[in-house]
């Protein structure tokens, strides 16, 4: 790790909004991280300064061709006072997948971890501290070559902004309604499903315009191939209860690492409660619920947490899940979830880090 990281603070504060007016992702921070990656070159030009506009050619690779990749965390306060990040290692490691897979140059994960610290440092008040908020922490990487060429760029931006942030879906903690998009599709196998490029989630949009145009917070993704097998919802991955049994869809390459799914999986084991990552057909879904064993149905994400899924809707019927309530199992794995992260309960996994 060589690189230096020029300050240019600002003495200029921004007003906060308060905690219970946050909503998710409309505010930022009154700092910014960016470093500048020239071919021949390498990264360099670490600097944190004012969050401001960035200045960018109208021929930059990423405004045609989308080369684009990004990360979600997030940071937390506890009460004592502390800040706590949730295993920010994992997501420095995911963001160079997703570069490999984009054809991005790596960044130096440790670096980048290190930038992160100090940024959050500078803006260490902009954590809000009220129940279910957070401090939403957003790496991305961005192609800023001007060329019209379809082909790598020479020349990209890496950048980390911070976002004060409450619940991601208007209904909280209370359960959700699910469409199921039969027609469109997120992601076919070989393609960059796995990754966290911003095209995956351009191409998502369709089917959510449609699925919250009928009164549902997100669409449940089937597979690109058949559209038989469950893969994720819009921002999360999903998971299943069924006759005591936790499943999940296994990454098969369309899917995202979630890390707060690996994270759950986990949690899961640690009580002995049986889990299984394997191929889900949404047929075996309605089975369940025509045979009465459906038991829970819930999505995990940084920015969603964890959210119980209450009603799922196809084109030929209905799944009401749990008559509308958050399940045992999905309840502890949020209170465990978000007593590691807040510091509430002892990180035994070793997830946590402190500023
Ligand atoms: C996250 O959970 O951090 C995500 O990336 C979802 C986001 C697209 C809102």
């Amino acid at each position: 790790m060589t690189y230096e990281i020029i300050k240019e603070l600002t003495t200029t504060k921004k007003d906060k909004t308060p905690d219970h007016q946050l909503g998710f992702g409309k505010r930022f921070t009154d700092h910014m991280f960016s470093m500048d990656y020239e071919e021949g070159k390498g990264w360099h030009n670490a600097k944190i300064t004012e969050y401001k506009p960035i200045e960018l050619s109208p021929a930059a690779t990423v405004l045609h061709y989308g080369q684009a990749v990004f990360e979600g965390l997030k940071a937390y306060a506890t009460e004592a006072g502390e800040i706590l990040l949730f295993r920010p290692d994992q997501n420095f490691k995911r963001l160079n997948r997703s570069n490999e897979r984009l054809c991005i140059p790596a960044i130096d994960e440790e670096f980048a971890l290190y930038a992160l610290k100090e940024l959050l440092q500078i803006d260490r008040d902009w954590v809000p501290t009220s129940e279910g908020t957070s401090l939403y922490i957003r790496p991305f990487i961005i192609a800023t070559e001007p060329y019209l060429g379809v082909s790598p760029a020479k020349n990209y931006k890496f950048m980390i902004i911070m976002s004060p942030v409450g619940s991601y879906y208007a209904e909280g903690i209370n359960p959700i309604k699910i469409l199921v998009e039969q027609h469109y599709v997120r992601a076919v196998a070989g393609g960059t499903g796995e990754a966290k490029a911003g095209g995956n989630y351009a191409s998502s949009l369709k089917g959510s315009e449609l699925a919250n145009a009928q009164g549902y917070a997100q669409t449940l993704w089937l597979d690109g191939k058949e559209h038989q097998y469950v893969e994720e919802v819009g921002s999360m991955n999903i998971f299943f209860k069924i006759a005591g049994k936790v499943i999940t869809p296994a990454l098969n390459g369309s899917i995202l690492a979630g890390i707060t799914r690996d994270s759950m999986i986990n949690v899961l084991k640690s009580k002995n409660i049986p889990v299984e990552e394997r191929k889900i057909a949404f047929l075996e879904i309605v089975e369940a619920a025509n045979n009465g064993t459906l038991e829970e149905v819930f999505g995990t994400g940084t920015a969603a947490v964890i959210s119980p899924v209450g009603y799922l809707k196809w084109s030929d019927g209905a799944i009401d899940v749990n008559n509308g309530q958050i399940g045992e199992v999905t309840q502890m794995l949020y209170d465990t979830l978000t007593g590691i992260q807040y510091g509430k309960l002892e990180d035994t996994f070793g997830w946590t880090i402190k500023l």
